[in-house]
């Protein structure tokens, strides 16, 4: 089986990611000792950490505003703990009308009704925004707007200083995802410069840019009552994140390897795209250094018979129903470049992708049972 499901960063083609997970926690372990990473929590490692954070966000930190950072274990566990803060069962929550998984299984757990709010190529319609803040009395909205996940649409700048207009006119809270930013070079400024950060939540992932198992991300919050809140319910679900990965994230990024490794994956990325550019048609929406792919089907073919019918060839994708909110949605798959071995089983994972999409809708055995 190869899995084109799970959005995952592809291995450096290189093959250096071993050395510098080595050369990463040997540094980590020659600076500190080994107590002080074996802890809960090191307020010094904890504090290097979020100086670091300076360095990664770069200036758009300065430009949102009145806020502060903290560092978590993840960002999935940061939205659950967002709308936890944030909402009380029943609570409706807005969301584009394909959306992260992730999102709607913490919001469904949470009892929360999610409503998909109307976008066009540009990514959310504010009009549409503000009239659904107004018919359902949403007070959060979450979106993922660089390389959105599962469309890989970037939604322009100018699109993001409307939404703010909204949000800030209607004074709605923003949870503002932003895990693929660093794949692009010249990525919009995050929609929370727009708000100021007063109503907003920064989330910057580490994930999809160096390694998922760091489980570590930043949260640039409002300052306040709400991020004391927020930091209750991170001590509450998960004890915050890990000292020895918080201070290999730190090294990595201080000195330089973070950047270096980035631009491996970037690389790597661009090479995979390109590739799956000669097998797919041209209505795939994608980003040239993105991880992953949205292939809008053909008439004949419904996205679950699709993806059964890849699935019994040996090939894993992910398909509208798994990031939809709506009954009405648009047909197609996500198709994840990162997961594949080598370039060798993503051509043959390509070709069975090819030579389905040629074909009429089949009853698959897996769709029988
Ligand atoms: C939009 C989005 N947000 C968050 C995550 C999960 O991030 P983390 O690994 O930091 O929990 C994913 C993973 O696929 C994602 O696509």
């Amino acid at each position: 089986m190869v899995d084109l499901a799970m959005n995952i960063p592809p291995q450096p083609a290189n093959r250096a990611l071993a050395e510098h997970i080595k050369a990463g926690i040997s540094e980590v372990l020659t600076r500190h000792d080994a107590e002080s990473v074996s802890c809960y929590h090191h307020p010094v490692l904890e504090s290097a950490a979020l100086q670091a954070a300076r360095t990664w966000l770069g200036p758009m930190l300065d430009a949102m505003g009145q806020s502060q950072v903290l560092m978590c274990a993840g960002t999935q566990g940061a939205i659950f703990n967002l709308l936890q803060a944030h909402t009380r069962r029943g609570d409706a929550v807005l969301c584009d009308p394909l959306t992260y998984p992730g999102f709607m299984r913490a919001a469904r757990a949470l009892g929360l009704k999610i409503i998909g709010v109307p976008a066009d190529a540009s990514g959310m319609l504010p009009d549409a925004l503000e009239r659904s803040c107004r018919d359902t009395g949403a007070r959060l909205l979450y979106l993922n707007p660089t390389i959105q996940n599962p469309t890989a649409l970037t939604m322009p700048a100018a699109r993001r200083q409307d939404i703010a207009a909204v949000l800030r006119q209607l004074d709605v809270t923003l949870v503002e995802d932003d895990p693929y930013r660093h794949l692009l070079n010249d990525a919009p400024p995050p929609i929370s410069t727009y708000t100021s950060g007063e109503r907003s939540y920064y989330l910057a992932s580490l994930s999809k840019c160096l390694l998922p198992s760091l489980r570590a991300a930043y949260v640039v919050a409002p300052s306040g009552q709400a991020t004391a809140t927020l930091l209750e319910s991170f001590a509450a679900t998960s004890m915050g994140c890990s000292a020895l990965l918080a201070a290999l994230v730190q090294t990595w990024i201080v000195n330089g390897t973070a950047k270096s490794l980035l631009g491996e994956v970037q690389l790597e990325a661009r090479s995979r795209q390109a590739l799956t550019r000669s097998f797919l048609p041209d209505s795939i929406q994608a980003h040239p250094s993105g991880i992953h792919l949205w292939l809008p089907l053909p008439p004949q073919w419904r996205p679950a018979a699709f993806s059964h019918a890849l699935e019994d060839v040996g090939v894993r994708i992910a398909a509208t129903h798994a990031f939809g909110v709506e009954n009405e949605l648009p047909s197609g798959v996500r198709i994840s470049v990162g997961g594949a071995r080598s370039h060798a089983e993503l051509s043959a994972a390509l070709q069975k992708i090819q030579t389905l999409l040629g074909k009429n809708q089949i009853a698959s055995s897996s769709m029988v049972v």
